[in-house]
């Protein structure tokens, strides 16, 4: 099963200047609770936006870099080569962003584990339109805001159609 994971805004929006646009603790849990101990594939950009190894997960990160090496991570020069290592650890894997990543896995993914986060802000970088002619939403739990959590959101799983 190849399942992307994403939080995104009402207006798709997912990032803006190589950072995240909210802070949600309940939606980072989530996202550990999701992918720890199961190969995660990133884009090079959100690799350095995270600035390290995710814990737990073998980090295989995509990049046409010839000359870039980090610790702790599995640096791949394609998405084949990426989903094709990641197989080859486990069954269930995960693809984390960012937007260009998204854009090109979109087709390829089982399953969409979708944060919808409540709100309209300003971003550069956007997951693509979820299509209901493919994709049906087969689960939702809505969090409201908290002292912590600033703003309401909707767990949300895709599958297709
Ligand atoms: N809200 C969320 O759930 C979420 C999740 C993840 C990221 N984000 C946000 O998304 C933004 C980053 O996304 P992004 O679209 O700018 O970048 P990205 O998708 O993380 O990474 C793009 C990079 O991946 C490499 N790449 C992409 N396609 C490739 C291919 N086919 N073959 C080889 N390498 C390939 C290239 O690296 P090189 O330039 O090294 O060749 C490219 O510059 C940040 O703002 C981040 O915070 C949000």
């Amino acid at each position: 099963m190849t399942t992307i994971v994403v939080a995104m805004g009402e207006k798709n929006e997912i990032g803006a200047d190589n950072q995240l646009l909210w802070h949600l603790p309940k939606d980072l849990k989530h996202f550990k609770e999701l992918t720890s101990g199961h190969p995660v594939i990133m884009g090079r950009k959100t690799y350095e936006s995270i600035g390290k190894a995710l814990p737990n997960r073998t980090n295989i990160v995509i990049s046409r870099k010839k000359d870039w090496f980090q610790e702790g991570i599995l640096i791949v020069g394609s998405i084949k080569e990426a989903v094709k290592f990641a197989k080859k650890i486990d069954e269930e894997i995960f693809i984390i962003g960012g937007g260009n990543i998204y854009q090109q896995t979109i087709d390829l993914a089982d399953k969409l584990e979708v944060t919808l986060v409540k709100a309209e802000l300003n971003a550069d970088t956007f997951f693509p339109k979820i299509d209901s002619k493919i994709w049906k939403k087969t689960n939702e739990i809505f969090h409201e805001k908290d002292e912590k959590n600033e703003f309401d959101f909707y767990f949300q799983t895709y599958e297709r159609v």
